[in-house]
C-alpha cells in the first residue's frame, strides 16, 4: 500500500483516486503525522501531495525525517518536490515566471516513471500551478524532462528511488498522468494493483464479522446509495443480526420508499422495518417557511423517530453508517478562519453518541464512486447504485420559501418524475451529478388553447460536480428542454411555466434552499 501525505493541496484526493484505480491501496495523512504511525503503516511507498505554501514561508510544512529513513520510492509532487529538493540540499525560488495552467513538458531522458508511456524525445500535456520552482537539484538528482517555466519538471534520483513532478499528474488535464502515477506505484514501488471491490468486499465481510461477533447491529436505510450499499454488505456478513430502519418522512421521490421497500425485503431478505412517519413529520412543517428551521425541524424528528423505532427492537449494541472517506480524512488546513454555516446538513451524526452505541462503518475507506462499484459487486440494482445524490430533507427544500404540504409534495413528484425520464430516454443520467425540479412560491399567467391559466412556475436544475463543493451548469440543448417543458405544462396540472436554473456553485448552491 502507498501513503500519501497531505500538504494541503485542493486536488488530493485526486491522487488517492487514481492510485486506486490502478488496483492499489492507499491512504491519505496530513504531513504531520507521527513517525510510529507512518511506520506501523508500512507504505510501500510515499507520494507527498501539492500544497498552497511557499518553502520559504515561515513555518512552511516539512516532510518529516521518517519518509527518507523508511528508504522506500518517493514521490515529490509540487510542494512535494519543492520540500524534498530544499530538504535534501538542493535549492527552490520564487520565480517571475508563474506558470498556472496548462503546459507542455519535453522528455530529456529515460526514467523509471515514463516506462511504457512517456516516450524520451516526446512532448507530454500536464497541468502547472506554482510560483515557486526548483532552480538546483539536490545531490544524486538528475533532470528528466523539462518546461518553459520549470527546467526541473521531472526529477529523479534513481539509486534512492525518489523522484519529483513540478506538475499535477493527478488531474485530467494531464491526459497520461495516470500512467506516470501507475508507474511509481506499480514499477518502482512493486505494488501489484490487487486491490479490488470484489477483495475489499471479502475482507470487509470478515472484519464486521469479527468487529460484531454474535451482537445485534442497526441500521438507518435511507434508499441512498450509501447506506443501501452499507447495509447489503453488513447483511452478507452477519445476516439477521442486522435490522434496517427506514425512516420514511413523506418527502421522498415518487415510487421511492415502495423501492426500498422491495429491494431490501424482497431482494436481499434483510429486516426492515418500514416506518412511516409522513403525518409527524408534515404537521411539524406546517407553516414553515424558513430553510434553517424546516432542516432543523426534519433532522430532530428524523433522530426521534429512529430512536423510537431502535427501542423497539431492543438490545442492539452496534449502529451501523453509510460514512464515506472524504468525511473521515483529516484535513490540512491553513487559513483556520471562522466557517460559517450555509446550510445544516441533515444525517445521523449526532446517533451514535446521543444512543451510545459502537459504530459500524464498512465504507470508511471508500469514495463515492468506488461505493457505486461495491453495490454492483453485490448486486445491488443499478436504479439505486447509480442514483443521483438526495438530500436528507428530501423534497422540503425543494420548495423553497414555502410551507410543505401533500398537494405541493404531489405536485413536485409529478414534475420531477417528467424530468427524470426525460434525461433517461435522451441517456444523460450517468452524465449528470444530481437533476431535479423545484416547485416555486410564484403564480404566472399563462395561455393554454383559448384559456387563460393563472398556475404555478417550476425550475429545472441540473449540475455536473465531482462531490457536490463545487458545481457547473448541465447545458442541454434547446431541444431537450422544450420537449420537457412542454411535457410538463400539459401533463401537470397546475403548473404554466418552466425556467432552467442556470446558477453554478459557487455562487449559487446546488439545492435551493
Ligand atoms: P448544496 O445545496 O449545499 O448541496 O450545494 C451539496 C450536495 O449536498 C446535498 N445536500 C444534502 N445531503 N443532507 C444530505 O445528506 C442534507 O441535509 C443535504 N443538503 C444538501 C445536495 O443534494 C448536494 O448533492
Amino acid at each position: 500500500r502507498i501513503l500519501i501525505l497531505d500538504f494541503g493541496s485542493q486536488v488530493t484526493q485526486l491522487i488517492a483516486r487514481r492510485v486506486r484505480e490502478s488496483g492499489v491501496y492507499c491512504e491519505i495523512w496530513p504531513f504531520t503525522a507521527n513517525e510510529e504511525r507512518i511506520r506501523s503503516f508500512a507504505p510501500r511507498g510515499i507520494i507527498l501531495s501539492g500544497g498552497p505554501a511557499s518553502v520559504h514561508d515561515e513555518g512552511a510544512p516539512t516532510i518529516p525525517d521518517v519518509v527518507f529513513a523508511l528508504n522506500v520510492p518517493v514521490l515529490g509532487i509540487c510542494y512535494g518536490q519543492q520540500a524534498m529538493c530544499n530538504q535534501l540540499g538542493g535549492k527552490v525560488e520564487g520565480s517571475d515566471h508563474r506558470e498556472f495552467g496548462r503546459a507542455f513538458v519535453e522528455i530529456t531522458e529515460d526514467c523509471a516513471l515514463f516506462r511504457g508511456a512517456w516516450a524520451r524525445g516526446g512532448r507530454e500535456q500536464v497541468w502547472m500551478s506554482h510560483g515557486d520552482r526548483v532552480t538546483k537539484l539536490p545531490p544524486g538528482f538528475r533532470a528528466v524532462a523539462t518546461s518553459e517555466g520549470a527546467p526541473f519538471a521531472v526529477i529523479a534520483d534513481e539509486g534512492r528511488r525518489m523522484y519529483g513532478v513540478q506538475f499535477h499528474p493527478e488531474v485530467v488535464h494531464t491526459p497520461h498522468g495516470a500512467a506516470l502515477l501507475k508507474n511509481f506505484t506499480h514499477n518502482v514501488a512493486g505494488c501489484t494493483g490487487t486491490w479490488t471491490m470484489a477483495r475489499f468486499r471479502d475482507v470487509e465481510i470478515e472484519k464486521i464479522r469479527q468487529q460484531v461477533g454474535d451482537k445485534r447491529v442497526i441500521c438507518g436505510l435511507s434508499g441512498g446509495v450509501d447506506s443501501s450499499v452499507a447495509a447489503v454488505l453488513i447483511h452478507q456478513a452477519i445476516g439477521d443480526q442486522l435490522t434496517c430502519i427506514f425512516v420514511d418522512h413523506g418527502m421522498l421521490r415518487a415510487g421511492e420508499a415502495e423501492e426500498v421497500v422491495k429491494t431490501f425485503r424482497g431482494q436481499f431478505n434483510i429486516k426492515l422495518i418500514h416506518r412511516d412517519a409522513s403525518d409527524m413529520f408534515l404537521s411539524a412543517l406546517e407553516g414553515v417557511t424558513d430553510p434553517e428551521i424546516k432542516r432543523k425541524t426534519i433532522g430532530r424528528l428524523f433522530i426521534e423517530v429512529f430512536e423510537e423505532e431502535a427501542a423497539k427492537i431492543g438490545g442492539a449494541e452496534f449502529l451501523a453508517q453509510g460514512t464515506l472517506y472524504p468525511d473521515v480524512i483529516e484535513s490540512v488546513s491553513f487559513t483556520g478562519g471562522p466557517s460559517v454555516t450555509i446550510k445544516s446538513h441533515h444525517n445521523v451524526g449526532g446517533l451514535p453518541e446521543r444512543m451510545n452505541m459502537k459504530l459500524v462503518e464498512p465504507l470508511r475507506e471508500l469514495f463515492k464512486d468506488e461505493v457505486r462499484d461495491l453495490g454492483r459487486e453485490l448486486d445491488i440494482p443499478e436504479s439505486i447504485v447509480g442514483r443521483h445524490p438526495f438530500p436528507g430533507p428530501g423534497l422540503a427544500i425543494r420548495i423553497p420559501s414555502d410551507s410543505i404540504t401533500r398537494e405541493k409534495l404531489d405536485l413536485l413528484r409529478k414534475v420531477d418524475s417528467i424530468y427524470l425520464e426525460e434525461i433517461r430516454n435522451a441517456g444523460l443520467y450517468d452524465a449528470i451529478w444530481q437533476a431535479f425540479a423545484v416547485l416555486l412560491p410564484v403564480r404566472t399567467v399563462g395561455v393554454m388553447g383559448d384559456g387563460r391559466t393563472y398556475d404555478q412556475a417550476v425550475a429545472l436544475r441540473a449540475v455536473t460536480s465531482t462531490d457536490g463543493m463545487t458545481a457547473d451548469v448541465y447545458p442541454f440543448d434547446m431541444g431537450f428542454l422544450n420537449r420537457v417543458a412542454s411535457r410538463i405544462v400539459n401533463e401537470v396540472r397546475g403548473i404554466n411555466r418552466v425556467t432552467y436554473d442556470i446558477t453554478s456553485k459557487p455562487p449559487g448552491t446546488i439545492e435551493w434552499e
